[in-house]
């Protein structure tokens, strides 16, 4: 099978990961964890990171720094990974789930103005509350598409509006850009990065946030590190145990100096396949907007008509690692009561893609056997 998105250890994973061996610093504290943090600062344009266990586990650190508190709604679109809503329940908030635009993929900024202008009031410490629920709307998580950023200055100017702070889920962000901008340039307080294994840069496992607000990005810091205060056994709140470790970071490193041909990789089988399959019917290519560079973590395209379903079994029975992408936050058990607004693109739209193997190791003799058994399938149907 051709696999979907596996780790490319192509660099100094294995030298590094003998370092830490070899100096016994294998758990939190370490060398490779601060330039790990330094990579992504660099590679991002913010300030300032803080490396962290997961994405997820960064984010609920994130959410709570910015001022997220229990009983409130964080508003994120509707179509994401279920760890974006995880990471507002964590926090013991609850997401409110708005459209996504049908051209990007991302948090619709028109759908989110709508939103907030009709369904909301100014409560009492200036923050929006949903009339709906009587709930306090304390932050805003636009999720980076495959990539793709958000239309963050619309976004980022309603947040000004009504005094939201956004953090963003950009999980499979990095190396993307909007309107030329670098990732620490686009309007957001705090950014997420994930560095699970089907990521373009893994660190096996782990997550971190970035930031040009230093205090804002000391405050996760802090509370990742169990909320301790000086070198002894001293806590000034409940934190969590959300730290990286030497380890991850030790792997991370090596990962970060290959980001950018990573990148260049991904953009190239995501061109790859939008030129092999153009001519295509019933098939139009992930989205493009003019105001975005994506990062393209996956590849893929969307059937316009007919059973994505079976395609994509009948692809894996070929041999090619065919899968589905995000459902609907709403179509998520523990989200299904969610509040939310009218899901019409995320729900016109999930159900049809087809993402397809796009590994950084992937080989020319791959995509062509990948693109061969997507046009034997569509164009045999
Ligand atoms: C959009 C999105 N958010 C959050 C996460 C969670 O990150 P992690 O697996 O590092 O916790 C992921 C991926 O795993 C993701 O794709």
């Amino acid at each position: 099978m051709i696999p979907l998105a596996i780790p490319n250890l192509a660099g100094n994973e294995r030298q590094y990961l003998n370092e830490c061996i070899d100096t016994t610093f294998v758990s939190t504290v370490g060398p490779f964890v601060t330039r790990f943090e330094s990579q992504i600062s660099e590679a991002s344009g913010y300030a300032h990171t803080v490396a962290t266990s997961a994405g997820t586990t960064g984010l609920h650190a994130a959410l709570v720094a910015v001022g997220v508190t229990p009983g409130d709604l964080v508003i994120t679109p509707g179509l994401s990974f279920i760890a974006t809503a995880n990471a507002v329940a964590h926090a013991h908030a609850q997401p409110w789930l708005v459209d996504i635009n049908e051209h990007s993929w991302t948090l619709d900024p028109e759908a989110l103005a709508r939103a907030l202008k009709e369904k909301t009031t100014p409560g009492k410490d200036g923050l929006p509350v949903h009339r709906p629920t009587g709930k306090r709307v304390s932050a805003i998580v636009p999720v980076y598409t495959l990539g793709m950023p958000a239309d963050m200055d619309a976004i980022a100017a309603i947040a000004r509006e009504y005094r939201l702070p956004i953090v963003a889920d950009a999980a499979a962000g990095l190396g993307a850009r909007y309107k030329d901008r670098p990732l620490g340039d686009m309007g957001a307080d705090l950014t997420m990065f994930s560095f699970n294994g089907n990521k373009t840069v893994t660190a096996g496992g782990g997550g971190a946030i970035s930031g040009n607000d230093r205090k804002l990005v000391n405050l996760v810091r802090h509370l990742t590190t169990t909320a301790r205060v000086g070198a002894d056994y001293d806590h000034d709140r409940v934190g969590f145990n959300y730290r990286m470790t030497n380890l991850q970071a030790a792997v991370g490193c090596a990962q970060m100096e290959l980001l950018d041909r990573f990148v260049e990789k991904k953009r190239a089988i995501s061109r790859f396949y939008d030129e092999s399959f153009k001519d295509l019917p019933a098939t139009r290519p992930f989205p493009s907007p003019e105001f975005a560079h994506s990062a393209c973590w996956f590849s893929g395209f969307v059937l316009e008509s007919g059973d994505s379903a079976s395609l994509r079994q009948a692809l894996r029975a070929q041999g090619v690692a065919a899968r589905p992408f995000w459902k609907p936050l709403n179509h998520q058990v523990p989200f299904a009561d969610a509040p939310r607004d009218a899901l019409r693109v995320c729900e016109n739209i999930w159900n049809r893609i087809v993402t397809l193997p796009c590994s950084t190791g992937i080989t020319d003799d791959e995509l062509a056997t990948v693109v061969a058994a997507v046009r034997r399938e569509v164009l045999g149907k």
